[in-house]
């Protein structure tokens, strides 16, 4: 393992999922630059079977990888010499898709003698917030809405994190999916909900907002539940259905809009408020929502709290959001990883730092 050198330009490789991507930006003085940020949906080729099959996206990434690593060099008008270390994501995800972001991305560390750095998932989506104009300084709690995690995220300092909420069945993003599928929208739901939504009443359908019970009485203050408010769709679903008229998409989907915009900015500010910070973050596929961010700076203003959005464009998965992480591990002194760094579907937030150490995790 060696250190990185004092300019640092970093090329980051994000594979976790659906999306392949390949970004490269420079930490100017502490100021995140990006170069260029190239990404190939595989949404399309996935829609087909109604959600991501993992084989598909590893074949995928594949083939994606080295078209995208030419255009990002083209698109930045750098070549491999000018780039002080890679990194790539290597938990949490797809197995499979995983390793071939982590595989490609260690053997251009190899082949240029440059460091490696495995990076977290979701480390990456908090990061996104530095690529804005005016990033926050922690303490700060982060709303991280996803397609695989909801979950309220209390940043300390600089990759010291506290778990405070979660969900504890589907993530929001998860619900959107699969209410989509429910009306016939196309995959990702999210988006495809949002711009039915638009033409919409939103009071339309009263909806459940999914509490989680305590064992000995009361509910959970942060926790989420979004399985409930999915069947309680498809009953409305059903019952409009067998009553023989055409469902009012609009309507449904805006009604679902709503509840789980205002439960997802109701227990963030709850937690805020109890936690005393006044600084409120919101990142992940799902902050990409047009409702849900107007709601949010809505309601947090009227409690002195302060909104930092993660750009639109870095909210779904990217590379830049990944590079901007591990430009962060560089800047806090972090090493860079083993090269025997491997991959693994699951890893806790608060284990990101492992994955520097010079015995790997995996
Ligand atoms: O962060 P992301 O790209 O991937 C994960 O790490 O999961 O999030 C993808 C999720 C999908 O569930 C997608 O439906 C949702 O984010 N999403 C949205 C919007 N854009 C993407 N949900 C609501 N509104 C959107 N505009
Ligand atoms: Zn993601």
């Amino acid at each position: 393992m060696r250190y990185a050198p004092k300019a640092q330009t970093l090329i980051a490789l994000e594979t976790s999922c659906d999306e392949s991507a390949v970004a490269i930006v420079r930490n100017n003085v502490g100021h995140l630059e990006l170069l260029t940020s190239q990404i190939a949906s595989q949404a399309g080729e996935h829609a087909k079977w109604g959600g991501v099959v993992p084989e598909i996206a590893s074949r995928m990434h594949l083939e994606a990888l080295p078209l995208l690593l030419e255009e990002a060099l083209a698109d930045s008008g750098l070549s491999m010499e000018d780039i002080d270390a890679v990194a790539a994501t290597v938990a949490p995800g797809l197995s499979g898709a995983l390793l071939i972001g982590s595989v490609t991305g260690r053997t251009l560390a190899s082949l240029y003698d440059l460091p490696f750095l495995g990076v977290h998932h979701l480390e990456g989506h908090l990061a996104s917030i530095l690529l804005g104009d005016n990033p926050p300084k922690p303490p700060y709690l982060v709303l991280l809405v996803s397609g695989g995690h909801t979950e309220l995220i209390k940043v300390i300092s600089e990759g010291k994190y506290t778990l405070l909420g979660r969900s504890h069945d589907d993530a929001a993003g998860e619900a959107f999916d699969k209410v989509a599928r429910l009306l016939g929208l196309p995959y990702p739901g999210g988006p495809a909900i949002e711009v039915v939504a638009k033409l919409g009443d939103s009071r339309k359908f009263p909806l459940p907002k999914g509490r989680v019970s305590k064992p000995g009485g009361g509910f959970y203050r942060y926790a989420f539940s979004f399985s409930g408010l999915k069947t309680a769709m498809l009953r409305q679903v059903e019952s409009i259905k067998s009553s023989g008229k055409t469902l009012p998409l609009e309507d449904l989907a805006a009604s679902f809009e709503q509840v789980v915009s205002e439960v997802l900015v109701s227990r963030s500010l709850c937690c805020a408020l109890d936690q005393g910070l006044n600084k409120l973050v919101m990142v992940g596929g799902v902050a990409a929502n047009q409702r849900l961010r107007k709601m949010m700076i809505d309601k947090a203003y009227k409690h002195s709290i302060e909104v930092y959005l993660a750009p639109k464009a870095f909210c779904t998965d990217n590379a830049a959001m990944i590079a901007a992480a591990a430009l962060s591990r560089l800047g806090t002194g972090s090493l860079s990883s083993s090269m025997q760094l491997g991959v693994s579907p699951r890893l806790a937030l608060d284990e990101a730092s492992s994955l520097y150490n010079s015995i790997p995790p995996f």
